[in-house]
């Protein structure tokens, strides 16, 4: 049965994941796409949408090269709701004016709603507060629109077609500052565009269990395990749906934390499913000597990967699929967002985005492709998943690898191995693990002179890493108490032979990555 489901044409706001994963917390499937996907119209109008969504972004209107569709979609009588750039976007193509605002407007403002009794504004206040981010506006609506909110300094945050279902506005619904956006995308979702609820992941989890069981039958699947989250939710529920012919590997490069290893084989025994550890470090560490280049050490450590499931899989009888926890945001990464985003073309993330091209004769197994990061954490939680697992900070594919700047060797890994240890004892200690989103100690290829004991050091300098994000696509860095920094300081110029100095990284991202290679 198809399910009602709302499409999301992504402009390059950084707000564009949020708006599907509101509308799929209020029980609606969601789909992004990017705004320049091939035919988008022959998309649309073949999917069928109940409704579309056109994001902000961060391009003005006029600006050479900026992103437009055609106007046919109007045509398609689907419903429309333009956001922020979204607005400006709907105004341009039905002949609107839209102009530099006298003040760039980020923050909260108060929306007076001018047409109580349009659908977009059921059930809320004639006054509330939205969050606004723009430095363009709608100077003048077009002919067949009428404007049905205002604010002080932004004379249409809301209009709406006198008589077709296309809806506008300046603020941003999706962002929880916005005190009643969440009635608006319910009202668009289930009064403009009729959707039914139908997003529930309790169903979604007995659904794919029940569908892996059917598709895999009697053969085998052979899961590249990570240890992370996704692999963790992917492995358990594939071994609910086929037991032990389920074969995770779970490579040990030799880039892993300290205990990592002992760890993860500790928590898939709480679950009830066994890892198989290939202990591969000397293999990665020989093909990375001599290697400085970040973007090749990513490339040799994916080739390693890939051949080690090559390897591992064909030592299986039956083996006939490969499964990854792939989740909808590295789909969204890895389709047609790649050409045209700069974050993919800064880093090549090998374990990102389908079944690497050698593994082919496997057939894929992805059961969280569809899934958001915070709705995979709902479900493992829920399969009654520790929260140890279900909100261990990332980790990446290439791991230590791509935190030790310049070339590798096995001194600079067990100097880091112990400084990481170190810094997440303290993050535990000082009961902030679960309020930042990722912390970590980059190594850099650089001594310094200090002093150590009345004697003179020469050794490494470190970075300390501490971020705050939603979605790992922007971050800030961690506002941390300086009595936490100088504890970590200390402790680990004291504690780790080979480091004598820690400075703390300030910036956010962008301009800078969350890892530094
Ligand atoms: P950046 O450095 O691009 O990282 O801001 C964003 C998030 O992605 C993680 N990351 C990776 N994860 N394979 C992975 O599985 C990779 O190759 C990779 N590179 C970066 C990074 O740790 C952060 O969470």
């Amino acid at each position: 049965m198809k399910k009602d489901f709302i499409l999301i044409l992504d402009f390059g706001s950084q707000y564009s994941h949020m708006i599907a994963r509101r509308i799929r917390d209020i029980g609606v499937y969601t789909l992004l796409y990017h705004y320049n996907e091939t035919s988008i119209y022959h998309v649309i109008s073949k999917k069928k949408p109940k409704g579309l969504i056109l994001s902000g972004g961060p391009f003005s209107i006029y600006e050479k090269g900026s992103p437009l569709i055609s106007k046919n979609i109007f045509q398609l009588n689907i419903p429309i709701f333009g956001i922020c750039y979204g607005m400006q976007l709907i105004s341009f193509l039905f002949g609107g004016e839209i102009k530099k605002s006298k003040h760039k407007e980020y923050g909260k403002s108060d929306l007076i709603i001018d047409h109580p009794n349009n659908s977009l504004f059921y059930g809320i206040p004639d006054k509330s507060i939205v969050w606004m981010s723009h430095f363009d506006e709608v100077k003048n609506i077009p002919k067949e629109f009428k404007v049905i909110g205002h604010t002080s300094s932004c004379d249409i945050a809301a209009f709406s077609h006198i008589n077709k279902d296309i809806y506008a506005v300046q603020f941003h619904p999706e962002v929880k500052n916005t005190e009643y956006g969440i009635y608006m995308l319910k009202n668009f979702v289930f009064h403009i565009c009729k959707c039914s609820s139908n997003w529930k992941l309790n169903n979604f989890v007995k659904n794919t269990i029940d569908d892996i069981k059917k598709r895999v039958d009697k053969k085998k699947v052979v899961l590249g395990f990570s240890g992370g989250v996704d692999s963790f939710v992917t492995a358990y529920i594939i071994h609910q749906a086929i037991g032990d012919s389920l074969n995770c590997i779970f490579v040990d490069t030799g880039l892993l934390l300290k205990n990592e290893k002992k760890k993860i084989s500790s928590l898939c025994e709480k679950m009830h499913f066994t890892i198989k550890i290939i202990d591969a470090k000397n293999r990665f560490l020989s093909k990375l000597t001599g290697i400085v280049d970040p973007e090749i050490k990513r490339k040799v450590i994916g080739k390693e990967f890939l051949y080690i499931f090559q390897k591992e899989s064909k030592k299986i009888k039956d083996v006939e699929f490969f499964a990854q926890g792939t989740i909808y945001s590295d789909v969204i990464e890895s389709s047609v967002f790649s050409k045209t985003s700069i974050s993919c073309s800064i880093k090549s993330h090998h374990n990102v985005g389908g079944l690497p091209t050698a593994l082919m004769k496997l057939k894929l197994i992805e059961p969280l492709k569809e899934l958001f990061k915070d709705e995979v954490r709902k479900i493992g939680e829920k399969l009654g998943l520790p929260k140890e697992i279900l909100y261990r900070h990332p980790f990446p594919g290439p791991g230590l690898g791509i935190r030790i700047i310049g070339e590798i060797n096995e001194k600079k890994i067990s100097i880091l191995k112990e400084a990481e240890a170190i810094l997440l004892q303290e993050l535990k200690n000082y009961d902030i693990y679960y309020s930042v989103n990722q912390a970590f100690i980059v190594l850099l290829p650089v001594k310094t002179v200090g002093i150590k004991g009345d004697k003179r050091t020469y050794e490494y300098a470190a970075i300390l890493r501490v971020t705050n994000t939603e979605d790992f696509m922007t971050a800030t860095f961690s506002h941390l108490s300086y009595d936490f920094l100088e504890k970590v300081s200390n402790r680990i110029t004291n504690e780790v032979d080979g480091i004598n100095r820690i400075a703390y990284d300030i910036t956010s991202k962008p301009p800078s990555t969350i890892e530094w290679e």
